[in-house]
């Protein structure tokens, strides 16, 4: 998306009166038929504009719509969603990840969607993307660490929107290994998809889906007891855009904290913010349910409980039920 877009959008948003032609120019530093091509191309984007003669441009409606544009002016990041593709409707964009990785697009690719029809979740689960309710996005990573490291990336991703929700201003846990809970009620899922060979990553799908505008009569009937969203714990509307950047901007921080220090910053961080430390919970594995008692998150990204005969056990994939 390009950036004359994006100062356009900022400017607009600046002053809410009108902006001739001219002066858009000399602001952007570029010519009047510039300033008028990037208009129509917002125009396609869903922004309307009201255009007066003698007065210039005024900007009258934001699409509701997800702006691409929007998302990469608030962005600071050197490499995530520099390349960033927003569909209004698609099957899931892990997919479409997938695909662009295939095609060979860089690492911090970022694919986001208004509607997800065939929305993923872990263990095939489906994954509930009403249009324009939530962040639904997914980016491809190349990270330079082997494959054993993948779900320490998962976690990092984890304590990263945990971050983000607490600028927006709730306080959320994590559910290892990857649920972001608010309460007792998931707010987001977050999905791995990896692309190895034994000791090298290819590449790596990280989804993230985060419930943020639904009402509480949005929630399709199943989760209505065990989802929520940001509008509902808040009773405030968030522009997803602002989340997404926010999500990027800190991510990539993250990220490179995480290649230098390895996971140990963030096993701190995720003890702090673990869902049902120190209680007993069901866990699922490859038998049947069990009781256990939450512990702690090892350096390795691995969570230990404590079982009914008193024994540690160190948990690399299960799931903790509700
Ligand atoms: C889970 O909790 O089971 C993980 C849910 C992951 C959902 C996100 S939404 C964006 C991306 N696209 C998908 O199809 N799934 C992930």
């Amino acid at each position: 998306m390009g950036s004359t877009k994006s100062k356009l959008i900022q400017l607009f948003k600046e002053q809410e009166d009108y902006l001739s032609g001219q002066r858009l120019a000399e602001r952007l530093n570029v010519s009047r038929t510039a300033v008028w091509k990037n208009i129509k191309e917002l125009e396609k984007e869903g922004f309307v504009f009201e255009s007066l003669k003698w007065k210039g441009y005024k900007l009258l409606e934001s699409p509701v719509s997800i702006s691409p544009s929007e998302v990469q002016q608030s962005l600071d990041t050197i490499e995530l969603g520099k390349k960033l593709f927003y569909f209004k409707e698609v099957t899931s964009t892990q997919e479409r990840v997938h695909a662009l990785a295939k095609e060979g697009y860089p690492h911090g690719t970022v694919v986001l969607a208004g509607e997800q029809t065939a929305g993923k979740g872990r263990r095939k689960r489906e994954w509930s993307s009403l249009k324009g309710k939530g962040m639904w996005m997914s980016l491809l990573l190349r990270p330079p660490f082997p494959p054993a490291k993948a779900p320490q990336l998962t976690l990092v991703a984890a304590t990263t929107v945990v971050q983000v929700l607490r600028e927006f201003g709730v306080t959320a846990k994590i559910k290892w290994p990857n649920d972001i809970m608010i309460g007792d009620r998931k707010v987001c899922g977050i999905l791995t998809e990896m692309q190895a060979e034994q000791d090298w990553i290819d590449y790596l799908v990280l989804g993230i889906g985060l419930n943020v505008n639904q009402n509480e009569t949005e929630m399709p009937g199943e989760l209505k007891k065990k989802a929520t969203s940001l509008y509902i714990e808040t009773g405030v509307e968030s522009a997803i855009e602002d989340i997404v950047s926010c999500l990027l901007n800190r991510f990539e921080v993250e990220l490179g904290r995480f290649y230098d220090k390895g996971f140990l910053p963030f096993q701190q961080e995720w003890q702090s913010s673990g869902y049902k430390t120190g209680e007993w919970v069901d866990v699922s594995t490859w038998k049947k349910p069990w009781r256990a008692k939450v512990t702690r998150i090892e350096e390795d990204g691995a969570l230990t409980v404590l079982d009914e005969q008193g024994q540690e056990q160190r948990l690399y994939s299960a799931e903790i039920l509700w």
